[in-house]
């Protein structure tokens, strides 16, 4: 089978490091891809924001099935240009066309699902520019702290924690009437605040039957001790220990299954994965949300804990014939850690050198950020550069091997959390 990869981050070389373990794999593809899938398979150079130019590509390459990773694409409708494509009927894509990927495009969309089919979530309002004053209302009705997310697209950073009335009142003059993420803050959810330790499910669906893969917990802040700015992601782990068979039943029942019946039965073709975003509130789950794709770095994580072949899962799933596979799992922990450049998530520097060690035992390096300049030096090129993922038998030696590799990468300004996994003891 000839497989096109769609995406150049962490999540694309782990899911292009499964897919050239399988032996249906004949020629792997990503585009653009990353010096590590490079090691893999043939980076092409493809403007995903130009769907004829991959659907040429696809041609030409008899490409059989084309798995999309950002959520970008997603939201702009690529997987759609592809399916109805006459001549690429026999391709089978994972990822949904544009209207499942409102689930994570829209956060009033994907509340409005939530609420139209009773899954549990935070209580919520949208309001849009000449609403103003509404919102301050709306807000004044709830507790500290408040929850402000522009309802588009931006880029991880679209929610906003305010902890006084004030702060929350000034975010939200800012999103609404400055325009601070752009569009995406055309309108905005205010919503309850949840509080709990959060966790990452993802199925792999059909739009009629779906595959639950491992869970895992990332973590989202810069610090240590979970503080300051929310980032994409600074380590992952799985399983999460306190995700057991209870938990996740009642996460299949109450969550999982009215979604993909939900999306069904207000006729949204759903082809591709889905993350919910989960809060486990006192033992019961919430949606926090919706993602139209796998997370990143949690798919550092949930890929290498996948002992199944995965291409017959996805091939299946982008061909609507999902219903008669299954999928196991490695028992072992996986942990990874995020390398990332120093100042990230504001400001930070690219094209630093990077020297990988010589020995890196068992773990996987998974390249996020990096790119090989002139000199074919491996750099860096984005704010979260490497993830070091290793089993391990519990949560902490995984995190503990994982470090033992971290600390041997250089670049300047090297940072990552030290403090991994410790909340779960
Ligand atoms: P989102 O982009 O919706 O995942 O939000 C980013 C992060 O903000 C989440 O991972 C949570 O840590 C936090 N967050 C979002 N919504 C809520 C909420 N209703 N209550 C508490 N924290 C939230
Ligand atoms: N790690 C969270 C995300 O991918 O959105």
């Amino acid at each position: 089978m000839n497989i096109l990869i769609i995406g150049s981050g962490g999540r694309e070389h782990a899911i292009a490091w499964k897919i050239a373990q399988s032996p249906l794999t004949d020629n792997l593809y990503i585009a653009p891809g990353n010096p590590g899938t490079a090691l893999l398979g043939t980076n092409i150079k493809l403007n995903s924001d130009d769907h004829q130019q991959v659907i040429n590509a696809i041609i030409e390459l008899k490409i059989n099935l084309v798995v999309i990773g950002p959520e970008a694409p997603l939201v702009s409708g690529l997987a759609d240009s592809i399916r109805n494509n006459p001549q690429l009927s026999d391709v089978s894509v994972v990822g949904p066309g544009k209207e499942g990927a409102q689930l994570e495009g829209s956060k009033d969309f994907s509340k409005n699902f939530m609420f139209r089919h009773n899954i549990p979530t935070a209580a919520y309002k949208t309001f849009s520019k000449d609403e103003l004053s509404e919102a301050y209302d709306y807000l004044k009705s709830l507790q500290p702290p408040y929850v402000l997310k522009a309802d588009g697209l931006a880029a991880g950073k679209g929610v906003i924690i305010a902890q006084d009335i004030l702060e929350a009142e000034e975010a939200l003059k800012q999103m609404l009437v400055e325009s601070k993420f752009g569009e995406a803050s055309s309108k905005v959810v205010i919503e309850e605040f949840l509080s709990g330790i959060e966790l990452s499910v993802f199925v792999l669906t059909d739009g009629t039957d779906y595959i639950i893969l491992p869970e895992a917990k990332d973590y989202k802040r810069i610090g240590e001790g979970d503080t300051g700015p929310n980032t994409g992601g600074m380590g992952a782990i799985s399983p999460v220990p306190f995700a057991d068979s209870t938990f996740m039943s009642s996460v299949e029942k109450e969550i999982i299954k009215p979604t993909i019946d939900g999306l069904k039965s207000e006729g949204i073709e759903y082809k591709g994965f889905i993350f919910f975003g989960l809060i486990n509130c006192n033992g019961k789950a919430k949606v926090i949300e919706y993602n139209a794709r796998m997370g990143d770095p949690e798919t550092e994580v949930v890929m290498p804990r996948i002992d199944s072949d995965l291409v017959p899962l996805l091939f299946a799933a982008g061909k609507g014939e999902i219903k008669n596979h299954s999928i196991q799992f490695k028992p072992e922990y996986a942990a990874t850690v995020m390398l990332v450049s120093k100042g990230y998530p504001d400001h930070y520097p690219k094209g630093l050198t990077i020297a990988l060690p010589e020995n890196q035992g068992k773990a996987i390096l998974f390249h996020a950020g990096t790119a090989m300049n002139n000199h074919s030096d491996l750099v860096t090129s984005g704010g979260r550069v490497l993830a070091v993922t290793h089993y391990g038998s519990s949560v902490a030696n995984a995190f503990q091997e994982a470090y033992q590799v971290a600390n041997k990468v250089q670049f300047d300004g090297i940072y990552f959390r030290k403090d991994l996994g410790y909340d779960l003891k």
